[in-house]
Formats: C-alpha cells, structure tokens, sequence
C-alpha cells in the first residue's frame, strides 16, 4: 500500500521528467501542485506564471497573493487545501495552454484528483473549467457559482480567475467569487 505522499511523489516525478508537448522546451520549473492531500477541497486554476515557473509553486504571483487572501476570507489556511492547475509547466507569455497540451497533461490533473478524492472542486477560470466539462462551450460567466456533478459525487463549482479580478479591480466581481469559494465550501462533507 503506498500513502498519498508516494503516490503524489510519483506523478511529480513524472512530472519533471515530462516532454509530451513543447512546454517542456521553454519551463524552469514544472508547477506539479501543493496544499494538503488529506483537504476535501482542491483549487484548479490554468497554468504556470512567471513566478510559479521560477519557484516550482503554484499561485505564488499576483493571481496567487489574491487568491491566498480569497482562501482566508473563506475561512481556509492556504496550507489546509491543495492547489494545482490544469497544465503543469508555463505556457510562453501566459497564454493559454492549446489543447494538445491540456490533452498531453490531463492524465497528471486526473491522477492528483483521484490520489486526494475531494467533495468540491473550485475550477478557476475558463481553462479550468473546460478540463470537467470536456467538449462543451459554456461560458464561466454564465455557469460560474452553478455546482457541478463530475464523476458522480465530486461537485465543481466554477468561478472566475484571479487574475481576472486583478484585471477588472471591482468589488462586486470579488464579491462573487467570494460567494462562490463560500458555496463550495459548503460541499465539504462533515465526517
Ligand atoms: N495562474 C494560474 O492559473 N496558476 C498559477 O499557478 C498561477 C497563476
């Protein structure tokens, strides 16, 4: 029987020594994940940024300070949930992962799920989002907050990405995604 630990130790082997797709080329650091793997509740956000790229560690950035400050209002400590995104090394110039290379990376995504088995997933974003609810175009504006039912039992509720935020500096907005972290929280089963 391994833990959680060694099973996670081996995707992020895996990890690091991934070339499927070009990303490999141009990262640093591959961003594998961090947080507690015992937490009923995992942040999904798109990929590597600048800094996560230099440091190995996810939402460590601008995105990343708000997002800890998020957590915190929700009532979370950063280090009690676990945080990773869909593609794990950065894509140049933070544009957005192309398919092939979510495709290339999806397995890592899934078995980091699948090692932690959390009730709620928050799916930050578009690309986030786009990794449940595969082939379907929806927009994050209109099913942010609306939970789904992926792989019957895991809930996901989309909402927008920090970064977004960062963007578009209105209260209301992180109102919203305030509410929406508070929603998924409530997911969380009580034992
Ligand atoms: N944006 C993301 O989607 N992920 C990070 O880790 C940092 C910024």
């Amino acid at each position: 029987m391994f833990t959680k630990e060694e099973l996670m130790e081996i995707v992020a082997k895996r990890v690091e020594n991934c070339t499927a797709c070009p990303l490999y080329l141009t990262r640093t650091n591959v961003v594998v994940g961090e947080g507690n793997l015992d937490t009923r509740i995992v942040f999904v956000g798109e990929g590597p940024g600048e800094e996560e790229d230099k440091t190995g560690r996810p939402f460590v950035g601008r995105a990343g300070m708000l997002l800890t400050e998020l957590l915190q209002e929700t009532g979370f400590r950063r280090e009690d949930v676990y945080i990773c995104n869909v593609v794990k090394c950065r894509p140049p110039n933070n544009r957005t992962p192309t398919s092939e290379e979510r495709l290339a990376c999806k397995h890592f995504l899934l078995a980091q799920l699948e090692i932690i088995n959390p009730d709620v997933i928050v799916a930050l974003g578009a690309t986030a989002l786009s990794f449940f609810i595969e082939g379907k175009n929806v927009s994050i504006t209109k099913v942010r907050g609306t939970p789904i039912d992926w792989l019957g039992g895991i809930k996901v509720v989309p909402t927008f990405h920090p970064s977004y935020l960062l963007r578009n500096r209105s209260k209301e907005l992180r109102k919203t995604v305030l509410e929406d972290f508070k929603k998924a929280k409530s997911f969380i089963k009580e034992v």
